[in-house]
């Protein structure tokens, strides 16, 4: 199915979206902002979806936000504008990143500023060597926003975080692998097979197992040793329950067989 600035297409339960504005190199216009977060909400949920990749059309993965769509234009509007765009972008990250499934950024090549947050909103990432990474922000006069600053300093050590923003020199998908910017990097020719591989592996697993998990490795990083103990416990405990015969059973007598309420009393085991 296809939708203008973003397309995407199920293929044995790998839902792939791509960033389809090759023309301005993917940048991340209002408009693909609003699209991605309809993708985002009509895929999460489909039985016929069990894992995410992202990747982009042509020579881009995305050339971060479109400088005259969202700044320039969005600034014309006023504070109004600014906003609206800021919530529309950081949404379908924030989405992406508490996503249902498992995500795959599959960077194809640029990838600059604005485009971090949809990279580090996907749980994993592999990159073309021939990939480009660079926190341009500081080239055109800005701090790395939208949370890109953030991003640099989540994945980087201080000192790398640090050169990469104040130099804004580009990285390629070597680099960007060795400094922990994504998992893996390797020649674009071979990139979508490995992703298709890593799929697969995903796609063998337990998928309550798999959101437990991928919201548990983003949650622990702020937490004490002792309150992510705490967390994980209750967290696989909500996951047994989650899939839990009983529940099931529980609904079945309210809503199918009509015998109890639950706002009264419990259900017959
Ligand atoms: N915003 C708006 N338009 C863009 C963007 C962008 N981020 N990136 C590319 N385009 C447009 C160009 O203006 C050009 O449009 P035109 O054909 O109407 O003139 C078209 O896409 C093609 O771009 P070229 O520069 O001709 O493509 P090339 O392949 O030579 O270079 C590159 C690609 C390196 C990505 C270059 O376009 C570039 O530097 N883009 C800006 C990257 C950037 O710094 N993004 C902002 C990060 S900061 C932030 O996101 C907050």
């Amino acid at each position: 199915m296809t939708s203008d600035v973003v397309t995407f297409a199920i293929e044995d339960r790998i839902a792939w979206v791509h960033f389809n504005r090759p023309e301005k190199r993917n940048a991340m216009s209002p408009t693909l902002n609003r699209r991605m977060m309809d993708v985002l909400d009509e895929l999460e949920f489909r039985d016929d979806v069990g894992v995410l990749v992202l990747t982009g059309e042509g020579s881009a993965w995305t050339a971060g936000m479109d400088l005259k769509e969202y700044f320039r234009e969005t600034e014309a509007e006023g504070l109004k504008g600014v906003r609206r765009s800021q919530r529309e972008s950081y949404g379908w990250w924030r989405r992406l990143r508490w996503y249902q499934k498992p995500t795959i950024a599959m960077v194809n090549g640029w990838c600059f500023g604005g485009g971090y947050g949809p990279l580090f909103a996907c749980d994993l990432a592999f990159a073309a060597d021939e990939a480009t990474f660079g926190l341009s922000e500081i080239n055109w006069g800005i701090l790395p926003g939208g949370g890109a600053t953030k991003v640099a300093v989540e994945l980087l050590p201080f000192r790398k975080a640090m050169y990469h923003a104040l130099l804004g020199e580009p990285i390629n998908g070597k680099t960007a692998a060795e400094w922990g910017l994504v998992n893996e990097s390797l020649p674009l020719a071979q990139l979508r097979d490995r992703v298709v591989a890593v799929c697969r592996e995903l796609l063998k697993k337990n998928p309550v197992a798999l959101k437990a998990t991928k919201d548990a490795v983003r949650r622990v990083g702020v937490m004490t040793y002792d309150e992510a103990e705490d967390y994980l416990v209750r967290a696989q405990e909500a996951a047994n329950s989650y899939d839990n015969d009983g529940r099931r059973e529980g609904l079945r007598q309210f809503i199918d067989e009509k015998s109890y309420k639950p706002g009264l009393g419990a259900y017959d085991t």
